[in-house]
């Protein structure tokens, strides 16, 4: 069965194909808002055939161990197991022995910062990662203006380990970053 994770108002889980149109109603609500905090996206991302290719990706990934990206939905009522689509948690990059490592990438829709969703999401998805993957060590990394996120992780648990010139290529520019991590203190060998 495919990740499936709830909190009180939210589920975290894999995209499904039935998902596509709300996957693109929040891709697009959300596109200048995002464009700030991504790698520049080719139009190819905000249609429906990119998604149906990326939904199938995102399970080979998830069944090969390389990758594991949910969605966000917002549950609509308590207790609900539907809701709308309000954000992404990437745990990509994943290498195994002797590192047991990946590196995480999120971001909500631009009207639900504010309300603890990231920080709910993550707790859970950060939990699954460690437990179940067996992963040791988490990283993620932000740009130094990025303060919210910063802030997020700084509440997670994630240090500071260092600053990267240059890091990645964030909408076009090559854009320093402060990188983190949080390792599994409960880690047990696969
Ligand atoms: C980074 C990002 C996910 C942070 O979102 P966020 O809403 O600040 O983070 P959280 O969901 O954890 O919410 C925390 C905020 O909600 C508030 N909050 C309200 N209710 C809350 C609750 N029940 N529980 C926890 N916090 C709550 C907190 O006080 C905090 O607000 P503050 O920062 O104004 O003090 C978001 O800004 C984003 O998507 N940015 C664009 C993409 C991006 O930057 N991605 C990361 C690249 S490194």
């Amino acid at each position: 069965m495919p990740v499936c994770l709830y909190t009180p108002r939210l589920i975290i889980r894999l995209a499904n194909q039935d998902d596509i149109p709300d996957l693109l109603t929040h891709f697009r609500n959300n596109q200048d808002f995002l464009t700030a905090f991504e790698p520049t996206r080719s139009p190819d991302f905000y249609s429906r055939s990119y998604w149906r290719s990326q939904v199938a990706r995102s399970f080979d990934q998830y069944q090969n161990g390389q990758a594991l990206r949910l969605i966000i939905f917002e549950r609509d009522k308590p207790g609900s197991t539907k809701g709308k689509v309000i954000g992404t948690v990437n745990f990509s990059s994943f290498v195994y022995y002797p590192f047991y490592c990946c590196s995480l990438g999120y971001s909500l829709a631009e009207d639900k910062q504010g309300y603890g969703f990231m920080q709910e999401a993550l707790t859970v998805s950060i939990n699954y990662v460690f437990n179940a993957m067996q992963c040791h060590r988490i990283q993620a990394n932000y740009m130094p203006r990025n303060q919210r996120s910063g802030n997020l992780l700084a509440r997670l648990g994630f240090r500071i380990e260092g600053d990267a010139k240059q890091y990645l290529l964030i909408n076009g520019v090559w854009e320093d970053h402060i990188l983190t991590s949080l390792t599994n203190p409960n880690w047990t060998a696969p």
